[in-house]
């Protein structure tokens, strides 16, 4: 990307947001593995930290300072810990710092893998890693997630609560483009299945449901397929293998990718990015930042190091990304007794440094 004069290796620029609980341990431990696999594959990244979250919002009482997104709009990619703080009302941290990144710097995908690596417990019986590894494409600024909607009547016996799911033509078709795209690239079953609620939400999903058919006509080496939501949480229990790529709405994502989590280990494996293909994306664990766990050193680091990987992909030192993954799978196959906070039979810096030790290149 930016190879400035000859000579001088290849630098990027990141944007490091810790955050909340966790997330400065998890994140730490991130960047040792990413100047490991820097270090091995020839180029450099540059760190900038910025101090969002719970704790500066209770001493400054600003959420995000206006300079934030202009601010970030400058690096090349995002690295994200945890946003949300015991101490600070629900939302407020969540909208303020987490959505309204995601939908300033428009990061219109929800990139979330689902895959099991050797030696993890899957909860699942007779499931292993052969039957675990697909990638759910959630839709992330659009749907329930706009924030359109309001109250009348509040608090009177007569209140009312709207909340809308926006979906718009241009939002649903650069989604399901992507997914198609990504099906593709991705090239292992060519499969990528449409997770909606046609036979209830007849005007959103109808409008998903039309675009997909109108994009899969371009896409002839692709199966496209269709399963109702509440379907695919039953299929992702039954059947995981059945799985290539997914396509949904923000709701549905987020609610599907937590259980998706969960098939392929816990919160402890679980990473994803949220991509603007044409501008700044940002990478981050999915769990939260679990405050009873902070400053222990037992949270496992392994999401976030995930995450650094697909943040290295995407900044298209794909090899480094895969040398992240691979070292990643060395420790969850040989070292780590499991991927639960306190449980692993390892603190949170010595996976750090088990990963860097692993990490092939
Ligand atoms: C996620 C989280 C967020 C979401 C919350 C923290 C706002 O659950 O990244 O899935 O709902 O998108
Ligand atoms: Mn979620």
């Amino acid at each position: 990307m930016d190879e400035k004069e000859a000579g001088k290796v290849k630098s990027y620029d990141i944007a490091v947001i810790p955050g909340d609980g966790t997330g400065p341990e998890v994140v730490a431990e991130g960047v040792k593995a990413l100047d490991a696999a820097a270090g091995k594959f020839g180029f450099k990244l540059n760190y900038t930290y910025f101090d969002f979250g719970g704790e500066r919002y209770l001493k400054t009482g600003e959420v995000l300072p206006d300079s934030a997104i202009s601010d970030l709009k400058g690096f090349h990619s995002i690295y994200l810990g945890a946003i949300g703080h015991p101490g600070v009302k629900p939302g407020v941290l969540e909208k303020g710092i987490l959505l309204r990144l995601r939908f300033e710097l428009d990061q219109y995908i929800n990139l979330r893998p689902v895959k099991l690596y050797p030696g993890v417990d899957c909860p699942l019986k007779d499931k292993g890693p052969e039957h675990i590894d697909f990638v759910v494409v959630r839709e992330n600024t659009e749907g329930l997630y706009a924030g359109a909607g309001g109250f009348l009547k509040k608090g009177t016996p007569d209140e009312v609560a709207v909340q809308e799911s926006i979906n718009t033509r241009k939002g649903v078709e650069r989604c399901i483009r992507y997914a198609f795209e990504y099906t593709r690239k991705r090239n292992r079953r060519k499969k990528l299945t449409l997770c909606g609620k046609t036979n209830v939400l007849t005007y959103a999903f109808d409008l998903w449901e039309r675009t997909f058919n109108e994009l899969k006509v371009g896409y002839p080496d692709i199966a496209a397929d269709y399963a109702h939501v509440d379907a695919i949480t039953m299929w992702f229990v039954k059947n995981p293998e059945w799985f290539d790529v997914i396509v949904t709405d923000n709701m549905f994502g987020d609610i599907i990718t937590d259980l998706g989590a969960m098939i392929q280990g816990g919160m402890g494996i679980a990473a994803g990015g949220n991509i603007n293909p044409e501008g700044v994306s940002m990478f981050e664990p999915i769990g939260g930042s679990a405050p009873k766990y902070t400053g222990k050193n037992v949270i496992n680091p392994l999401a976030a190091i995930c995450a650094g990987g697909m943040m290295l992909e995407f900044l298209g030192e794909d090899a480094a990304g895969k040398a992240v993954e691979k070292a990643v799978m060395e420790v969850t196959a040989r070292h780590i007794k499991s991927l639960q906070a306190g449980n692993m039979g390892h603190t949170t810096t010595e996976v750090g440094d088990l990963v860097v030790k692993h990490m092939p290149g």
